[in-house]
């Protein structure tokens, strides 16, 4: 059975794995010649240091891998360390971007470059990350955690949304990846 705790990562995860594609798109069309739409390249990178690292990477870091942890599963050397550096590449490449729209603002080329190279990066990792947390690290936590265990980390999540993005930032999100789905991918 699906705890409330591991479906909501689960469905995070469902929104989160559009990014790649939105930010192909945009990579393409700034190749392309295209004008950039900043305010796009903005919400993108928005999303990822916010929805994406703040909420979804904090739930995982500082409850999902910890109660991991003490059900036996090995943090260096093991699955849950290699999830933590994943996370910490995926900050790298979106400090890039982030770099590379600024450098866009003023007036600068390179930022294509920078920009495009980031989000390449950033799109590989987080493919393969999510795939690696939905088909072993999830379904350890299926069999480690008890119904206990798996309540109080779903109230943890609650709380961590709740202070750290307030009450209804998860729809806005929700609602911005649509647009800029329909406008980067298809
Ligand atoms: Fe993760
Ligand atoms: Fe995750």
């Amino acid at each position: 059975m699906l705890t409330r705790e591991r479906k909501e990562l689960r469905n995070e995860h469902r929104g989160i794995e559009v990014m790649p594609d939105i930010l192909d798109g945009a990579a393409e069309k700034l190749r392309d010649g295209e004008p950039a739409d900043l305010g796009h390249l903005d919400g993108m990178t928005e999303f990822l240091s916010v929805f994406a690292d703040t909420c979804h990477h904090g739930k995982e870091e500082e409850f999902l891998f910890p109660g991991l942890e003490a059900a036996g599963i090995p943090n260096d050397g093991g699955p849950i360390g290699v999830m933590l550096s994943e996370h910490r590449k995926g900050l790298e490449c979106i400090a890039g971007m982030k770099r590379g729209i600024e450098a866009m603002k003023a007036g600068d080329r390179e930022g294509i470059t920078l920009f495009a190279e980031n989000a390449g990066e950033y799109t590989a990792l987080l493919r393969q990350h999510i795939q690696k947390e939905d088909n072993v690290l999830l379904v350890m936590a299926e069999q480690r955690l008890d119904a206990a265990k798996d309540e109080e980390l779903f109230r943890e999540f609650e709380k961590l949304e709740e202070e750290r993005i307030g009450k209804g930032k998860h729809e806005e999100f929700h609602a911005l990846l649509d647009r800029l789905r329909e406008t980067y991918t298809g």
